[in-house]
């Protein structure tokens, strides 16, 4: 199973995809968590990474694909893989291109989870990510049961710092310029598969595994 996981800012990605790494025990990669993880590192990368994040932009093709190559040809990627968040521009996807035939993988399918621009701002600036497991809730769709706790761990609840509405504008309307035309790119190749964003987490992700049962 190699999965290319798409849709804008605050759709649902990383929520589904660590419902289906469980389900289908694939690595996930997701080239936002390993920007945030050198940014906590204080790596070079990260502090390059963390001025474009903070300003709701990508950081540059170059960097992004040379991250994604390296981590795509480490051996765990050979049963199966789910990206997230990447590719997001043509470039992008056309350095995938080029890779994926390198190290013998094909892709299974693209999904978009689709929520429109609307529901996205108030679906970011709610959400809340735990610091000790980086489990994901919102404030309204999906909250705790303690306040600001987190279920599964009890570690502390933080908010991402491009999750205020200003620098969400900002992501949208990058998405809408840079990864929205991905759409066509995928949808020509025949692999490219829409799902409903705008559900219950649960029936996004029944929806999510039964396109990829071919249903
Ligand atoms: P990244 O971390 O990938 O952010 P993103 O694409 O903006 O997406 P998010 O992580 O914000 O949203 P999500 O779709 O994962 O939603 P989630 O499941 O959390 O990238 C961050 C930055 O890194 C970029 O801006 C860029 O600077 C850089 N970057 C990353 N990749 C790059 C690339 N390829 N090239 C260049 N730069 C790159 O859910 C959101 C909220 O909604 C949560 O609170 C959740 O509980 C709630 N929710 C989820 N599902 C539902 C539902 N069905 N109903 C109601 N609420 C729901
Ligand atoms: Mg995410
Ligand atoms: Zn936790």
């Amino acid at each position: 199973m190699h999965i290319l996981l798409m849709g804008p800012p605050g759709a649902g990605k990383g929520t589904q995809a660590a419902k289906l790494v469980q389900e289908y025990n694939v690595p996930h990669i997701s080239t936002g968590d390993m920007f945030r993880a050198a940014v906590k590192a204080g790596t070079p990368l990260g502090k390059q990474a963390k001025e474009c994040m903070d300003a709701g932009k990508l950081v540059p093709d170059s960097v992004t694909i040379g991250i994604v190559k390296e981590r795509l040809a480490q051996d765990d990627c050979k049963k199966g893989f789910l990206l997230d968040g990447f590719p997001r521009t043509a470039e992008q996807a056309t350095a995938l291109d080029e890779i994926l035939p390198e190290i013998g993988i094909q892709l299974t399918r693209v999904i978009n989870i689709d929520v429109p621009k609307e529901d996205l701002i108030e679906r970011a600036v709610g959400r809340r990510i735990c610091r000790k497991c980086g489990a994901t809730y919102h404030i309204a769709f999906n909250p705790t049961k303690e306040d600001g706790i987190c279920d599964a761990c009890q570690g502390e609840l933080y908010q991402r710092a491009d999750d205020c509405e200003e620098t969400m504008r900002n992501r949208l309307d990058v998405y809408g310029a840079q990864t929205q035309p991905l759409i066509d790119y995928y949808q020509a190749k025949g692999l490219y598969t829409a799902i409903e964003g705008r559900q219950a987490i649960d029936k996004v992700f029944h929806d999510i595994v039964a396109a990829l049962k071919g249903e």
